[in-house]
């Protein structure tokens, strides 16, 4: 048998056709404002970087499982800042950014030809990649309806979302974990976005009115990029249901994923503090207020975005175009047809530029 390279069996890289776009964008005098991907531009707060040196000389290797103070500190922070209860520490299992967890967790949960992954409409890609990595099937779908009398073993879901800045309400998300128990299906929620809510509340799959207080079978993935600026750091960890948990710790061991250790150290300050957390929440809600009423004025119709880093904008036209016309101004903004099908007339606009450049884009859509 010849072999196949994994990467045959996974999607074009997306971002690679946005270079013609790029070019334009850079070529504007006032230079590009790069709105196309959600990466954080504000900066580490000390006491992250002063906890991530403290350790710098330790030479030894870290936990897979992490360090005691890192998964209590992670049981805290989620008890504070969204009411989760009835986590158990050893329930806390660190990843190198979530996006390597996302990809993998379809495999590492033994998931394969026979099985299907459920992933949202408009979704991250990392949901289908890892589907695909595990070599099961996909099928792209909000309401579980569509699935008929088939089953799922694995069904992502992501509140607030990215792209669409959509967020859950309660019901939905109890129909959803009511329909994975009563088939024996695994629910992991994508909750990176959680701590980025401008309108309304968000809930977290682990919050006791969604769950009536049984982790059975599920997963809440939370990544510390967004709202502690750790994107360079690759800072993450999943948690929930301590059986599901434990299997994966277990092949994580093996496989020698785990996070080194100032980054553990990192995160554990990042989790213990929420002043840094509020300042940078405060930041985007500015430069988001400022670029909604500038996106707007310029005439598009801004869907959902009640929450999350971006701004799910529409004017009616292929999202291609879109992108074309706002890199005219030298903005870069990135086409909803990277996140299915149905994003073919939206692009997603990030909030997540400093605020010069958030003030620089919202003079020339004026
Ligand atoms: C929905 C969603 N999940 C997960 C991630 C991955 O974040 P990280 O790997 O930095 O933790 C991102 C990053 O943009 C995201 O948008």
């Amino acid at each position: 048998m010849p072999r196949i390279p994994v990467a045959k069996a996974l999607p074009d890289f997306p971002w690679d056709s946005l270079e013609s776009a790029k070019a334009k964008a850079f070529a504007h005098p006032g230079g590009i404002v790069n709105l196309s991907v959600g990466t954080p531009v504000d900066p580490v707060a000390p006491i992250i970087q002063d906890a991530l040196t403290a350790v710098a000389a330790v030479p030894g290797y870290p936990t897979t499982h992490g360090t005691e103070e890192l998964r209590s500190a992670a049981v805290e922070a989620l008890r504070r800042r969204y009411g989760i209860t009835g986590i158990d520490p050893a329930a806390v299992l660190p990843a190198i950014g979530t996006k390597e967890l996302i990809a993998w967790l379809p495999r590492l949960l033994g998931l394969g030809a026979d099985d299907l992954v459920v992933i949202p409409e408009l979704a991250y890609p990392t949901y289908e990649v890892g589907a695909l990595l595990a070599g099961a099937r996909v099928i792209r779908a909000d309401g579980l309806n569509r699935l008929g009398p088939e089953g799922a073993s694995l069904i992502f879901v992501n509140s607030p979302s990215n792209p669409t800045g959509k967020v859950l309400g309660l019901e939905h998300l109890r129909k959803v974990v009511d329909w994975a128990r009563r088939r024996g299906a695994i629910v992991a929620s994508d909750e990176c976005y959680l701590g980025l809510s401008w309108e309304g509340e968000a809930l977290s799959i682990l919050d006791e009115r969604v769950n009536d207080g049984d982790l059975t079978g599920l997963l809440a993935v939370h990544s510390l990029s967004k709202t502690s600026n750790l994107a360079s750091y690759r800072a993450g960890f999943v948690t929930g249901d301590p059986a599901l948990v434990a299997e994966l710790l277990e092949v994580r061991k093996h496989a020698g994923m785990m996070v080194p250790l100032p980054i553990q150290s990192a995160m554990t300050a990042a989790l213990s503090d929420d002043d840094h957390e509020n300042e940078q929440r405060e930041r985007y809600r500015r430069r988001r207020e400022i670029l909604l009423a500038a996106v707007r004025g310029a005439g598009f119709t801004v869907d959902n975005s009640e929450a999350g880093l971006y701004l799910w904008a529409t004017r009616g036209e292929a999202c291609r175009d879109t992108v074309e016309w706002f890199a005219e101004r030298g903005i870069l903004v990135a086409p909803g047809e990277f996140y299915g099908p149905g994003g073919g007339t939206h692009v997603r606009i990030a909030l997540t530029a400093s605020d010069e450049r958030i003030a620089a884009a919202a003079e020339r859509l004026a």
